[in-house]
């Protein structure tokens, strides 16, 4: 039998459901097997539906139904129709009523992690985005608001802890002793998918926070038992955030309680949950000794993002999925703008800029590209993407970068008064800035609409006699997946032109005007602007602090770009030049390589980055950023056809080389200087300190002398914190030699008993370019530390390998396909949604050369013949293939 092809749910299909629940008291009894979920339901015909005799048609799936009651009467098998996916009642009344219905599920054998499960003997909740119906019937949609009273009940020594969203009301021990129970009542109406419980035995910190009106809020952190101690800085994050969207956003909190939990398997990184936050353990658990700066950053942010949905997803949610970006795109700027207040504002960009290329870009110039407000899915699994979030977020900053930071937070503050408790759409957003600003946004809508990475075609003439200088500009929208047409789109263009002394020159526009934000409006397919009163040619800075998500081309000669990575006022386009000037010598590089010759550019570049690195009135993280090389899946990115990640790799590492000997003096100071002086602090300072040390170690690796291995060797024995100790790791891990297994085995020693830990062990090894790792890699999947079942484990086994291990991921006898395609075949059967993530390694096979562009459709088709594979995988594989 052929599987039944999915049927894709369409955004010109939505519908205002047909009924509405505004109340739900749950009765979870909670067991390993056979957990018994009571639901009553108040339920109503919706007023606004536009076909007011619709049977109520519940979703629900993976559950066991025991007993509904309409209005106090259990109903027979023949009031109501049972699929795998729905129950719909055949007569509908037409008033009001009450529905109480029975499921059953079972926690333990959930391996989807969505709904109910159990991890590390912890119960919890996933219900985002349709998680919900796997736990009881409903209508599983965000339109759909519900105040929520939740009565939990268990055995007390399997889960003394009983948490549900909202405030407690009360808790108790049930006659006997053998059970006990907690009653939580949630006030905000809210979609199910932001329904959460935890049942288990944890052990918590605590703290407090008073809001800005003078409300004493309990803030409690859940944790393993012994963890206690690393949850500190999470707790800290916490409050900083709740701090930050006060002052920035005027944004209050709003419950008696703000709890988070940590659990060990979780398919994302967290899930905001109204008043009852769910992490992933690895983005909570953080100390000197066992997280790396990187991890703190992330928890900082992540705790942050997930604390600021609270008002932007939870008190305005979303009308349908395909607004997705809604919540997550303005959260994510909201989590940037954040990350960028605590610590250095441009650095912030630097790594918001290169994650949208590597991740966003990618995903936009291949098989998958969707626009950040898609019209169609058919797993919404599926979209929670580079372009729904990155993109989603540049786009907010475009929208603040047109309207400037004061028309921009009146437009918020409309948005939150206007649409407080509502679930509300991307255009209702957008008219809100209209509103506020008095700013005509229809043409910046299309960038919503349209996929794709815009090109902005450059060129500047300079006009010496008439001191005149002509900015030419032209869009290019690319074709994508459904799309080969478009429009062209509103740009907003940051720019700034650089006089002989290095000093920006006043941008005057031909009619008198100044250009005083330097914020070019680009909104036709080509334009020209002239700059008048210019004294000399200038140099031009375009597209300063990434103003729009576009690639840039514009044709400058090596010594000008040389002389903005050392004068441009703008510092993100200083970095943006170096990041060039790498990008393009490793580009010629592979070049030369292709047609068998040596690799030999690199000294400017080098020459160029010693000069800006050397300087110290620069803080360290920047610096750091300057030394760290595009990386190999960025090259690829750019020469985009035929791509042999053999090639790039050897590229890359001679350039590391020459780079480390043409610059070695200077990098062993730099590695002298930023040794560590005091105890460790996680402050954004001092971690810059450790990148730039650990950044001047890297190239100084790529020498290879003993006397580079003897220092790396050092430095991992030596390290008093885990970034030290983890970076020496990866570097030793991928250059081999004696050295490699010593502290590959050392590190399984101290480690092995840390199930957050290891999976760093398990990453080290699968992102070695060596010939042996995909061989290593298939042994560790038989570790006993290693689980298909854990996600954690196969995102740093399987995942680090697959994605950022280019060089040995594509091996030109495709043996690496085969073995994801076996990975992803096995993980589909316990849970979709990370095998359908881990099957988007392919998206840029048909960029690659024609042999491993065989090998890697062989493996592909045997993922897309695989018998019962999920709609996830299915809708992922096709569309990889087809393109
Ligand atoms: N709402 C999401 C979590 C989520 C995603 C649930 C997909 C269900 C399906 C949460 O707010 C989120 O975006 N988490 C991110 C981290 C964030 C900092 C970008 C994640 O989990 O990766
Ligand atoms: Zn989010």
């Amino acid at each position: 039998m052929k599987p039944k092809t999915p049927r894709p749910i369409l955004l010109k299909n939505y519908r205002p459901p047909a009924h509405l629940i505004n109340k739900v008291d749950l009765d979870v009894e909670l067991h390993p097997t056979r957990t018994r979920v009571r639901s009553r339901l108040s339920v109503r015909a919706n007023p606004k539906a536009r076909s007011k005799k619709a049977p109520l048609r519940l979703d629900g799936t993976h559950i066991e139904l025991a007993e509904i009651k309409l209005n106090g009467k259990k109903l027979a098998s023949t009031d109501y129709k049972l699929t795998d996916t729905s129950l719909t009642l055949i007569k509908t009344p037409a008033k009001p009523f009450t529905l109480e219905i029975v499921t059953f599920v079972n926690p333990e054998a959930n391996k989807a992690l969505q709904g109910l499960y159990r991890t590390n003997g912890v119960y919890c909740t996933q219900c985002e985005a349709e998680g919900f119906r796997r736990i009881t019937y409903f209508l599983d949609r965000p339109d759909v608001l519900a105040t929520f009273t939740v009565r939990i009940e268990a055995n007390p020594e399997e889960a003394p802890v009983l948490l549900a969203n909202g405030n407690l009301l009360e808790r108790g021990l049930i006659v006997g002793g053998k059970r006990h129970y907690a009653v939580w009542h949630d006030p905000f109406p809210k979609p199910c998918y932001l329904f959460a419980l935890v049942g288990g035995d944890l052990s918590s910190i605590a703290s407090s926070f008073r809001t800005i009106s003078g409300r004493e809020v309990d803030l409690r952190i859940y944790i393993e038992h012994g963890k206690e101690e690393r949850a500190a800085w999470a707790m800290d994050s916490l409050k900083r955030a709740m701090r930050w969207d006060e002052e920035r956003f005027g944004r209050e909190y709003d419950l008696e309680v703000f709890n988070v939990v940590a659990v060990s398997d979780f398919n994302m990184g967290a899930m905001e949950n109204k008043g009852l936050n769910i992490f992933n353990d690895r983005l909570v658990l953080a100390s000197p000794e066992s997280a790396t700066d990187t991890t703190f950053e992330a928890i900082e942010s992540v705790v942050a993002h997930e604390y600021f949905h609270n008002w932007t997803g939870n008190r305005i949610t979303c009308r349908d999925w395909f607004q997705l970006c809604l919540k997550e795109g303005l959260t994510v700027f909201r989590d940037q703008e954040f990350s960028g207040d605590e610590r250095s504002e441009t650095v912030q960009r630097i790594l918001d800029v290169r994650r949208l290329k590597s991740l966003q870009f990618t995903e936009d110039a291949g098989p998958l590209a969707h626009p950040v407000r898609p019209e169609s899915y058919i797993e919404i699994n599926n979209f929670y993407t580079a372009t729904v979030y990155e993109k989603g977020a540049e786009l907010v900053r475009m929208i603040q970068t047109i309207l400037g930071r004061e028309n921009f937070r009146r437009g918020m503050d409309l948005y939150f008064n206007r649409h407080d408790g509502q679930a509300a759409t991307v255009d209702e957003f957008i008219a809100c800035f209209e509103d506020a600003s008095g700013t005509n946004l229809t043409q910046f809508r299309l960038w919503y609409s349209q996929a794709g990475t815009p090109e902005l075609v450059c060129s500047l003439r300079y006009d010496k006699a008439k001191r005149q200088a002509n900015l030419d500009v032209e869009q290019l929208l690319p074709p994508t997946p459904d799309q080969p047409h478009k429009k062209p789109l509103h740009i907003p263009l940051k720019i700034g032109l650089l006089g002989g002394n290095g000093h920006d020159v006043a941008l005057k526009l031909e009619d008198g005007k100044e250009l005083d934000d330097g914020v070019l409006p680009i909104t036709k397919r080509k334009q020209s602007f002239r700059f008048t009163n210019v004294p000399n040619r200038p140099v031009p800075s375009l597209l300063r602090g990434f103003s729009a998500p576009v690639n840039l081309t514009i044709n400058l000669s090596d010594d000008d770009v040389a002389f903005l990575m050392a004068n441009d006022a703008d510092p993100f386009n200083c970095w943006q030049s170096a990041n060039n000037f790498a990008t393009r010598t490793l580009v010629e590089n592979v070049r030369l390589l292709a047609k068998g010759k040596r690799a030999s550019k690199g000294q400017l570049y080098a020459k160029a980055l010693g000069e800006i690195v050397r300087n110290d009135t620069l803080e360290a993280a920047y610096r750091a950023e300057l030394l760290r090389l595009p990386s190999s899946s960025d090259i690829a990115r750019v020469i985009s056809k035929n791509v042999d990640p053999t090639l790039i790799h050897r590229a890359h590492s001679q350039l590391a080389s020459m780079i480390g000997r043409t610059l070695g003096s200077l990098l062993e100071a730099i590695y002298d200087e930023m040794a560590e002086d005091g105890p460790f602090s996680p402050d954004a300072e001092s971690a810059g300190r450790r990148a730039l040390r650990n950044g001047a170690l890297t190239l100084l690796t790529a020498r290879r002398t003993n006397r580079d291995l003897t220092r790396l060797s050092k430095h991992y024995f030596k390290a008093s914190n885990m970034t030290d100790q983890a970076h020496a790791l990866f570097l030793l891990s991928a250059h081999g030699g004696m050295e490699r297994q010593r502290v590959l085995n050392d590190f399984y020693e101290h480690w092995k008993a840390d199930n957050v830990v290891i999976d760093t062990w398990f990453a080290a090894q699968a992102h070695s370019p060596l010939a042996a790792t995909l061989r290593q890699v298939k042994k560790l999947t038989k570790h006993p530390l290693f689980s298909l079942a854990a996600p954690n484990k196969v995102r740093a086994l399987i995942g680090t390998f697959a994605m950022a291990n280019p060089v040995q991921f594509n091996r030109p006898d495709g043996a690496s396909y085969q073995f994801l395609a076996d990975q992803v075949i096995a993980l589909d059967r316990l849970n979709p949604q990370i095998a359908a993530r881990m099957l988007s390694a392919f998206r840029s096979w048909r960029a690659l050369e024609t042999g491993r562009k065989a090998q890697a459709r062989k493996a592909l088709q045997r993922i897309a013949k695989a018998k019962g594979s999920s709609h996830d995988v299915q809708e992922i594989v096709s569309k990889i293939l087809e393109s």
